[in-house]
């Protein structure tokens, strides 16, 4: 089933210059890019972005880190896109990640985990609203 899902190339991934290397990933894979931007999230807009967290203690250390500097985000669409994608970048923790994946060729943290991508169709619709707001 044709479906659209969001990722974000995080800070510390763009910073590494690892941007051309992620998109090009899902390109390969068979996925079409629908939207890409290259910007800064505000305080306010990552709070509003990362809401499901907000209660969660690592709150502050995700919206300040992904607040840390530019990141690209994207709409892509393909089959079966959100799932597909999910299994692409691999667990949140890099550390753990599997090797092929793009956590689990590219990064080691936790909270700097190279990639973020909307796990559900209502994330999507609240993620591509905020980001592309
Ligand atoms: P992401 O896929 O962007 O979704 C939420 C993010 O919160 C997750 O990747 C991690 O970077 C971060 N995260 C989740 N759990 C923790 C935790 N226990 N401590 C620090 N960061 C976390």
């Amino acid at each position: 089933m044709t479906e659209q899902t969001l990722f974000i190339v995080k800070p510390d991934a763009v910073a590494r210059n690892l941007t051309g290397e992620i998109i090009a990933r899902f390109e390969r894979k068979g996925f079409k890019l629908v939207k890409l931007k290259l910007f800064s999230f505000s305080k306010e807009q990552a709070e509003k972005f990362y809401g499901v967290h907000k209660d969660k203690p690592f709150f502050g250390e995700l919206t300040s880190f992904i607040t840390s500097g530019p990141v690209v985000v994207a709409i892509i669409e393909g089959n079966n896109a959100i799932a597909t994608t999910r299994i692409m970048i691999g667990a949140t923790k890099s550390f753990e990640a599997a090797p092929g994946s793009i956590r689990g060729d590219f990064g080691l943290g936790f909270t700097d985990n190279i990639i973020h991508a909307s796990d559900s169709q209502e994330s999507f619709d609240h993620e591509s609203r905020v980001a592309f707001e």
